[in-house]
C-alpha cells in the first residue's frame, strides 16, 4: 500500500472523512471572494453606459454619445481615461497577487482573505462617494489590491479544506461564484440605472461594500487551513481542526501527508528556477497558453462592455443593461453545465465544442455588425429583428465560453502541475490571465474605434488557434487520478520527448506525490 491513504476501486487513493457541514459552510463563506471578483467584472461595463455617470466624469464622452446617430458609432467610448477607469483594476490585482503569495505562505490564508475585504472596503467606498476621475480611479485600484489579495487565497484555501473528492466541484464552484457575482452586478446595474436624480451609479460602485464586509467578516470567523497551520509549525491546533473538518477522528494518514507535503515544498529552495527544467515543459506551456487563450477568446469584451456594445449596436440603455442581465444569466447556467459534464464528456470534448460554438456565434456577430454599419459605423434605422439575432447569438457564445474555457481556463492548469512545481506555476497562471484581462480591458474600445466589427473576426481568428492548440498539445486529463497525470505527458506523441520515463519516480514516489498532491494545492 502506498504510503497514507488507501486505494479505492478506481485506483484514486482516499483518506477517511465526509463531506461535513462545517467544510461546506467555510468553503461557501470563503467563495464569496469570486462573487467579488465577479461583482466588479459585472459592474463597470453597466457604469459606464449610464448618462449621468459619463456626464459627470468623461463628459467627451457622453457629448460623443449624444451627437446624432450619423456620427461613427464605433468610437463614441474610445477614451484613454474612460478605458483606466475599467482597467486600472487588473493591473493592481496582478500587482498584489504577487505580493499576497508571500503573505499567504507566511501568515496564512484568512489573513490574506482579512486584507482583500478590507481594501475591497476601502475601494468600493472611494467609487461610492467619488467627485472626481481621480477618486474612481484610486478606488478601483484599491478594489484590484483587494482582488489580487482575494483571488490568490480563496482558491487555495478552498482546495486546502475540500475534501479531495469534492475539490474538482469546488474549483468550479469558485468560477460559479465568479459568475454570480457578474449577475448580480448587472441585475443592480439595470435598477440603479432608472433612480431618477442620476446618482444610481454610486449605489452600483458602492453596493461593492455588501460582498467585501462578507468576505472580511467571513474571514475573522473562518478556520485557517490545517495545511497552512502545519506550515507555519501549529502541529497540534491543525490536528484538531482537520478532526472537525473531517468529521472523523482518524485523521492520521492525511495529516502525516499533510506534514510530509509542507517538509516536501520548503526542501525546493528554487521553486522558479525548478520550473524552467526540461522534464517540466508541458506544464510550463499549459500555464502560459491556457489563460492566453482564455482571454483571448474575447469573452471580458461581453463581461465588462455588453451594455456599451448593445449600446454601440443601436440599443437604448435600458435596453442595453437588459441585454446584459439576460447574457449573465446564461453564463451562469452554462457555467452549472460544465459542473454536470466536466467528468463525463471530459475535458477535450468541451474545450473543441465551446470553440466551435464560439466561432460560429463571433462570425454571425461580425456578419450582422458589418451588414448594418459598414465600415463608417453609420447604422441607419435597425429593426428589432437585427437586435434579437445578435443578442442571441452573443448569448449562445457566452454558453459555449461558460461551459469550456470559463471554468476549464482554472480547473485544467490546477490538476496538471505535479506538487513540486504546483505553486510557481499556478502564479504564472494566475499572472498571465490578469495580464491580458488588463490588456484586453485596456484596448477593446480603441479596437472597436479602429478594427470595426473586424473585430470579433480577430477573436474569431484566436478562439480556430486555440482550439487546434487543444486538439494538438492537450492531453485528455478527465478521471486521471493527480498523481498518475505523468502518464498523460508520456504517452503524448509530443510531449514525450521532453518527459521521459521514470521522470516522475517509482510508484512507491508516486503514491506519496498523490497524497501529497491531494492536500496541498495551488
Ligand atoms: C475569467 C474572467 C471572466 C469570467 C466570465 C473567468 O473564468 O477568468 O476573465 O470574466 O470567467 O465568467
Amino acid at each position: 500500500m502506498p504510503a497514507g491513504g488507501f486505494v479505492v476501486g478506481d485506483g484514486q487513493k482516499a483518506y477517511p472523512g465526509k463531506l461535513t457541514p462545517f467544510v461546506l459552510f467555510t468553503c461557501v463563506v470563503a467563495a464569496m471572494g469570486g462573487l467579488i471578483f465577479g461583482y466588479d467584472i459585472g459592474i463597470s461595463g453597466g457604469v459606464t453606459s449610464m448618462p449621468s455617470f459619463l456626464k459627470r466624469f468623461f463628459p467627451s464622452v457622453y457629448r460623443k454619445q449624444q451627437e446624432d446617430a450619423s456620427t461613427n458609432q464605433y468610437c463614441q467610448y474610445d477614451s484613454p481615461t474612460l478605458t483606466m477607469f475599467t482597467s486600472s483594476l487588473y493591473l493592481a490585482a496582478l500587482i498584489s497577487s504577487l505580493v499576497a503569495s508571500t503573505v499567504t505562505r507566511k501568515f496564512g490564508r484568512r489573513l490574506s482573505m482579512l486584507f482583500g475585504g478590507i481594501l475591497f472596503c476601502a475601494g468600493a467606498l472611494i467609487n461610492g462617494f467619488a467627485k472626481h476621475v481621480w477618486m474612481l480611479i484610486v478606488g478601483r485600484i484599491l478594489l484590484g489590491f483587494g482582488i489580487g489579495f482575494a483571488n490568490q487565497a480563496v482558491p487555495l484555501y478552498l482546495s486546502e479544506m475540500a475534501p479531495y473528492k469534492y475539490r474538482g466541484a469546488l474549483n468550479i464552484g469558485f468560477q460559479l461564484s465568479i459568475t454570480i457575482g457578474i449577475l448580480v452586478a448587472e441585475v443592480l446595474n439595470y435598477f440603479f440605472a432608472k433612480i431618477k436624480g442620476g446618482w444610481g451609479w454610486r449605489l452600483s460602485l458602492g453596493g461593492a461594500v455588501v460582498p467585501a464586509l462578507i468576505i472580511t467578516i467571513g474571514s475573522l470567523v473562518l478556520p485557517d487551513t490545517p495545511n497552512s497551520m502545519i506550515e507555519r509549525g501549529q502541529h497540534e491546533e491543525a490536528k484538531t481542526k482537520l478532526r472537525r473538518i473531517r468529521g472523523v477522528d482518524d485523521v492520521s494518514q492525511e495529516f502525516d501527508d499533510l506534514v510530509a507535503a509542507s517538509k516536501e515544498s520548503q526542501s525546493i529552495e528554487h521553486p522558479w528556477r525548478n520550473l524552467l527544467r526540461r522534464k517540466y515543459r508541458p506544464h510550463l506551456t499549459m500555464a502560459v497558453m491556457i489563460p492566453f487563450f482564455q482571454q483571448l477568446t474575447g469573452i471580458n469584451v461581453i463581461m465588462f462592455y455588453a451594455p456599451v456594445l448593445f449600446n454601440t449596436i443601436g440599443f437604448t440603455t435600458d435596453a442595453s443593461l437588459m441585454s446584459a442581465v439576460v447574457t449573465g444569466s446564461v453564463n451562469v447556467a452554462a457555467t452549472l453545465v460544465s459542473i454536470y459534464g466536466v467528468d463525463r464528456w471530459g475535458r477535450r470534448f468541451l474545450f473543441l465544442e465551446g470553440g466551435t460554438q464560439m466561432l460560429i456565434c463571433q462570425a454571425v456577430v461580425a456578419a450582422c455588425i458589418g451588414a448594418k454599419f459598414g465600415v463608417d459605423g453609420t447604422p441607419g434605422e435597425l429593426p428589432k429583428w437585427y437586435a434579437i439575432v445578435v443578442v442571441t447569438f452573443i448569448c449562445i457564445y457566452v454558453a459555449g465560453f461558460a461551459w469550456s474555457w470559463g471554468p476549464l481556463g482554472w480547473l485544467v492548469p490546477s490538476e496538471i502541475f505535479p506538487l513540486e512545481i504546483r505553486s510557481a506555476a499556478q502564479s504564472i497562471t494566475v499572472s498571465v490571465n490578469m495580464i491580458f484581462t488588463f490588456i484586453i480591458a485596456q484596448i477593446f474600445l480603441t479596437m472597436l474605434c479602429h478594427l470595426k466589427f473586424g473585430l470579433f473576426l480577430v477573436f474569431a481568428f484566436f478562439v480556430v488557434v486555440m482550439s487546434i492548440f487543444v486538439y494538438i498539445f492537450l492531453p485528455e486529463t478527465k478521471g486521471i487520478p493527480i498523481e498518475e497525470m505523468g502518464q498523460v505527458w508520456r504517452s503524448h506523441w509530443y510531449w514525450s520527448r521532453f518527459v521521459e520515463d521514470g521522470e516522475y519516480g517509482n510508484a512507491l514516489e508516486m503514491g506519496k506525490r498523490s497524497n501529497q498532491a491531494g492536500t496541498k494545492h495551488v
